[in-house]
């Protein structure tokens, strides 16, 4: 069976968050169980990319709305990430730094699937079905489906998983010359409040729709940011499955990112190391529980809240807390928490920026990880931590709301909020204060948390056999 999967982000070549992860192992899981998956992405003019010595394998020119323009793929050797992946490169449109961010996003995106939907007729790149990923890919299933030049793959079924339905790629109609051309009969295909809307277009075409968690597909019905009576009435092609983890990148045994490896038999001397290191690059007390977030300062993730809530607990006098944020984003939330680390210097810090390498030092050094998101479609960063006996804190939402057991709950292991307020957030960090200082039980929680198993190995399977069953359905069985 191959599978293509389109995407915009694939680690390590190109991520800015969870989107990377998913789509950098889910394709390594399948190619185990005698699948065939690769990825075909656009090219970006990182170092990462320019170090793979990548081979051009196919050189092409298209027509992008009015212009022609030309382009190649270039193939990354299997062996480099254990599955194939393929870079669409676009001089002038794909090939520069950054993943998102720039005006003509719609344009580089759109010129992207073009050009690989050309590539896999001209080379007669033999697919089973498609899998797309989030509204950069979302305008595949339609060209698929509706425009004349690809008609000849009409019939292969299609996939999307969303990974987020807060960003739709949504552009207006005075671009609607770039869409290749197709019967204008089916023009309500693509359009969502009168904008050309990529993810809507995918949820209307597509011959079934994944969401990263269960609860995500549940909520989605309820909030999507405008596509909710879409996802509502188009609830019976919807399947939730919850995201894995890659087991092998993400494990403290033998990560060569963090000061000293362990596993759950070892993990109070483990964890202390790394604590011990993280607490001396940042100036923290090692002696108080370590309470850490990592991610995109966003207001999804509840990040606007992050320096009231921190205010709020490191003035109390129950405080017993370190606090250390490893972000970027709003430059509003950057520039509040540069303030909070220089007013509470020895308890509070921040990095603002991304960084990989941090990251793992922190998931290994933290005793708690916090994540007060409004919005978690699924959210990875729950079961790094755990993976790394780091205890998580969470808003009872989405895929947060089906990995995490609260504490107080049969078979529990971690702490639930149940809304997004400084009082909530600042009520669980004082649960959490707790907790630590009741060493018995927290020593056993974290070696219960490094136990669960939450590697991709569970739900692979369930793709698979959705995958199986579109290829059924296409024969006639
Ligand atoms: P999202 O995709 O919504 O950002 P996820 O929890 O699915 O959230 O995934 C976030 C991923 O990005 C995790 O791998 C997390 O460690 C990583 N990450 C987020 N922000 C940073 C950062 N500033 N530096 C390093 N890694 C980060
Ligand atoms: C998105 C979501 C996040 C999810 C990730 C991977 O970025 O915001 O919750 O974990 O995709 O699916």
């Amino acid at each position: 069976m191959n599978i293509l999967h389109f995407s915009a982000e694939c680690y390590p070549l190109a991520k800015v968050g969870g989107l990377a992860d998913v789509v950098g192992a889910l394709p390594s899981y399948q190619n185990s169980l005698g699948i065939s998956a690769s990825v075909i992405m656009p090219y970006y003019n990182t170092k990462v990319v320019q170090d793979l010595k990548t081979k051009t394998i196919f050189e092409e020119v298209v027509a992008i709305g009015k212009n022609l323009v030309s382009f190649t793929i270039q193939s990354v050797p299997k062996k480099k990430f254990g599955f194939p992946i393929y870079l669409v490169k676009i001089d002038g449109l794909t090939d520069r730094e950054n993943v998102y961010g720039y005006d003509d996003d719609h344009l580089r995106f759109i010129g992207y699937q073009i050009a690989a939907l050309n590539w896999i007729i001209k080379e007669d790149i033999k697919t089973d079905l498609v899998h797309v990923h989030d509204h950069h890919t979302g305008l595949v299933p339609f060209m698929m489906g509706y425009c004349n030049d690809f008609k000849s793959l009409k019939n292969i079924p299609t996939v999307l998983t969303i990974h987020n339905a807060q960003y739709q790629g949504q552009f207006g109609y005075d671009q609607f010359d770039l869409i290749p051309n197709f019967n204008q009969e089916n023009v309500g295909l693509l359009d969502w409040y009168s904008s050309i809307n990529p993810l809507a277009a995918a949820v209307k075409c597509v011959w079934r729709v994944t969401t990263v968690s269960p609860s995500y597909m549940e909520e989605m019905t309820i909030h999507a940011n405008g596509l909710e009576g879409l996802l509502a009435h188009e609830k019976a092609k919807c399947i939730g499955i919850l995201n894995g983890i890659d087991w092998k990148t993400w494990n403290p045994e033998t990560d060569s990112l963090i000061p000293k490896n362990y596993d759950a038999a070892k993990v109070q001397t483990g964890k202390k190391a790394s604590k011990k290191a993280l607490c001396g690059e940042f100036k923290l007390d090692i002696k108080k529980p370590l309470f850490v977030f990592i991610g995109r300062l966003v207001w999804e993730k509840g990040a606007d809240l992050l320096p009231d809530i921190f205010r709020q607990v490191l003035l109390a006098d129950k405080n017993e807390g370190n606090f250390l944020v490893l972000g970027s984003g709003n430059t509003e939330i950057e520039s509040q928490l540069e303030a909070l680390s220089k007013e509470f210097a020895g308890t509070f810090n921040n990095h603002t920026g991304y960084n990989e390498a941090l990251s793992h030092r922190m998931y290994a050094g933290a005793d708690f990880l916090l994540m007060p998101s409004r919005v978690e479609p699924c959210g990875l960063n729950q079961m790094y931590s755990m993976r790394y006996g780091t205890i998580p804190i969470v808003n009872n939402i989405g895929g947060l709301k089906d990995t995490i057991i609260d504490i107080d709950e049969k078979d529990g292991f971690g702490i639930k909020h149940e809304e997004v307020s400084v009082v909530a957030v600042g009520n669980a960090i004082f649960k959490a204060q707790a907790l630590f200082n009741e060493q018995d039980k927290f020593k056993k929680t974290r070696k219960k948390i490094m136990k669960i198993d939450h590697s991709w190995n569970h739900s692979v399977k369930q793709y698979i056999a959705l995958y199986k069953s579109l290829i059924q359905l296409k024969n006639g069985q």
